[in-house]
């Protein structure tokens, strides 16, 4: 259950929206950011707030990339696997990433700390290769300093 403020902002925002559906990813992120990730209680709590079926939410999570439909880490490392960053060395960065966190694309790491998750493009194309950690942008990122980054969150999450 998400707090009675928190419901009642989403509730504003609803009744802010031209259309439900205008409003559901904000929803679907806020109850994200709440829960974790979007389970299947949340989903339908999303449909409640916004007045849509539990089947139009799921619809709308399973189409955007930053819903997350299954539990993922403390920090989220989306790297673009589309044609610039592909070209910039993306797939580099990637198998660096997954060597570097002990995980393939996909997983997360046994401490729950991190998730990877291959992507299409994050509009950074002129930045790539491009990786999106919770909601930063980062690019273009040498497996040098995807190293630092995550060396960083690691420092951060155990101070
Ligand atoms: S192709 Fe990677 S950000 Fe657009």
């Amino acid at each position: 259950m998400i707090p009675e403020s928190l419901r009642q902002e989403l509730q504003r925002r609803v009744a802010g929206a031209v259309t439900p559906r205008e409003a559901a990813v904000d929803v679907m992120k806020e109850l994200q950011r709440h829960y974790g990730w979007l389970s299947d209680e949340a989903a339908e709590e999303a449909a409640g707030l916004l007045g849509l079926s539990p089947l139009q939410v799921e619809e709308l999570a399973t189409f955007y990339e930053m819903i997350y439909r299954r539990p993922v880490g403390r920090n989220v490392i989306h790297a673009c696997d589309s044609i610039s960053c592909w070209a910039m060395g993306g797939e580099t960065l990637l198998r660096h990433l997954e060597q570097q966190l002990g995980i393939e694309a996909g997983g997360t790491t046994r401490d729950g700390a991190f998730t990877l998750l291959p992507c299409p493009c994050l509009g950074n194309c002129g930045n790539g290769p491009t990786i999106m950690i919770g909601d930063r942008l980062f690019g273009p990122v040498s497996p040098e300093q995807a190293g630092i980054l995550i060396h960083e969150l690691q420092r951060h999450g155990a101070d």
